[in-house]
């Protein structure tokens, strides 16, 4: 077995707010069977102690940054966790990462500087009866884990960073440092300083024994000025250890076959009973019954989403007799162009600003196309829930989503293997021309189902990325997996 601590700020199903809790939460499943045995440290926010029923104090420390904290261990729905008992960093209202205002927690330097922290103490041997060979460290909240390994007192533990999106890089003032407890000589040697503060998600980039990104055209993406937020010369410099591994997902959690949100199940060769589960869509967003193509969104409403490209759009895709379900929250202006958008076109837009995991999968499982016009995109998890749930992706031609949707082009579509629309550049013109060209695609109905099909043949599990995984880690302690045959 090798022994991997993955340290992650979110993990479904106990904290979610995007991508990286569904990552979390299904590797350590995948990679169960590869001879890789993954427990996840995660911070005691409210939502997750609520959640442990059965759990144990494994250490206690007596000042965790700023106060007295237990490490508990818990198994919750076949995940095996440590979790950071900290009232004073974790026991507030609000998100993991900002208050019931939408602020930033002002002390989040300290809160995920006590996560990385802990990490670091359990790969030195906090813990008598467990010591993981591996830090798997997931952004900037954990960035700081392969600093303390790096140099704090020498341990023999492997670190591995992974960027999820190179946007959020947990920049705070110099005056933070003294408290990190963290080695005089990171700040010596530049291994956090980042334009004149800090920088907890460089400080891993820096540090760490291996990097890993989610996609591979995300990974040679960094490495450029346009996407590289400052840190394309490192990420350079890095490039023999940095791999791209595409995202997977929980097959068994999303399976249009048997899932519990969705009124009609179906499968690849009965994409027709999904009618049933357009009109709940439809009555969900209060949106009217007409034919035409549905078209949704599940998403943030950011920059990064591309949402206000998309706003843009929106009267031109209803003029067409298009509709369109809007299942995301995020930026106020964002939020309140779709709303505008649905009171200028009743019944044909809707928007639900909740965040609603049910929800979600409906609209997976109802709508015929999934909106995706990212200006960049780390990997990207809606694209392959759609292909899964024959909701075809709609995407720009960036990160994951350019390795993992196939733009339905004639010859993509004469040779069946598309499985989406693919555009570029992100602009909101070329979203446009996707826009009708993916009417034209609708209107021909067999061309339509083709692609619904293949799409939901497509193989998004996390079989071959949690392979990659498994590989990396054992290569990176020099250990043979022990499900490797001689051969
Ligand atoms: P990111 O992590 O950048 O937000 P991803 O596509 O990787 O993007 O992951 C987004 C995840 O969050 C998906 O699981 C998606 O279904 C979910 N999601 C986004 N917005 C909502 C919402 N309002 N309600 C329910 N799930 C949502
Ligand atoms: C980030 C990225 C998204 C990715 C997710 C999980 O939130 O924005 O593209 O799918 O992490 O890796």
């Amino acid at each position: 077995m090798i022994e991997v601590l993955s340290i992650a700020s979110e993990v479904y199903p106990l904290v979610k707010t995007g991508g990286l809790a569904d990552v979390a939460g299904a590797l350590p499943k995948a990679l169960a069977p590869l001879g890789v045995a993954m427990r996840t440290l995660l911070p005691g926010y409210p939502v997750v102690m609520s959640k442990l029923s059965d759990r144990t104090a494994v250490a206690s420390f007596a000042d965790l940054f700023g106060g007295a904290a237990r490490l508990l261990a818990a198994r919750v729905e076949g995940l095996d966790l440590l979790v950071i008992d900290a009232p004073h960093l974790y026991d507030r209202p609000g998100g993991p990462y900002a208050g019931p205002d939408g602020a930033d927690w002002p002390d989040n330097w300290q809160r995920f500087a006590a996560l990385s922290f802990v990490a670091y103490e359990i790969g030195r041997g906090l813990l008598p009866d467990y010591r993981p060979q591996i830090l798997h460290a997931h952004d900037w909240q954990a960035g700081l884990v392969p600093a303390y390994v790096a140099f704090n007192a020498p341990t023999r533990v492997k670190t591995i960073q992974t960027v999820h999106n190179l946007a959020f890089q947990g920049r705070f003032g110099w005056e933070v440092f003294p408290e990190l407890r963290l080695d005089y000589r990171a700040a010596d040697e530049g291994a956090i300083e980042f334009y004149g503060g800090i920088s907890f998600l460089k400080a891993g980039l820096q540090c760490a024994d291996a990097l890993t990104t989610v996609s591979p055209t995300y990974a040679q993406e960094i490495r450029t000025e346009a996407y590289g937020m400052g840190l394309q010369g490192l990420l350079q410099s890095r490039a023999d250890v940095l791999h791209g591994i595409t995202n997977g997902i929980d097959v068994h959690e999303w399976n249009p076959g048997d899932d519990a949100a969705l009124p009609d199940h179906y499968s690849a060769t009965t994409t027709m009973l999904r009618a049933g589960n357009k009109q709940a869509v439809a009555h969900e967003f209060g949106l009217d019954g007409t034919d035409g193509p549905l078209f949704a969104v599940v998403s943030r409403l950011t920059w990064q989403k591309g949402m206000d490209m998309l706003a843009h759009c929106i009267d031109d895709l209803v003029s067409r007799g298009g509709r369109l379900a809007v299942l995301g929250s995020g930026e106020i202006a964002l939020e309140n162009g779709f709303k505008a958008a649905a009171i200028r076109h009743p019944g044909k837009v809707g928007i639900v600003t909740k965040y609603d995991e049910r929800l979600s999968h409906l609209v997976q499982g109802g709508a015929d196309v999934m909106v995706i016009p990212s200006r960049f995109e780390p990997c990207g998890l809606t694209q392959l829930y759609g292909l899964r749930y024959g909701c075809v992706p709609l995407v720009s031609r960036v990160g994951g989503l350019a390795d993992t949707v196939i733009d339905a082009n004639e010859a993509a579509v004469e040779a069946g293997v598309a499985t989406g629309i693919v555009f570029a550049p992100a602009t909101q013109e070329a979203l446009g021309e996707a826009i009708r060209r993916t009417f034209a695609l609708y209107g021909r109905e067999k061309v339509w189902r083709k692609m619904q099909r293949r799409g939901m043949k497509s193989d998004v599990s996390w079989e071959a990325s949690a392979e990659k995984y498994a590989d990396l880690y054992s290569n990176l302690i020099g250990q043979k997996r022990d499900d490797d045959q001689d051969d």
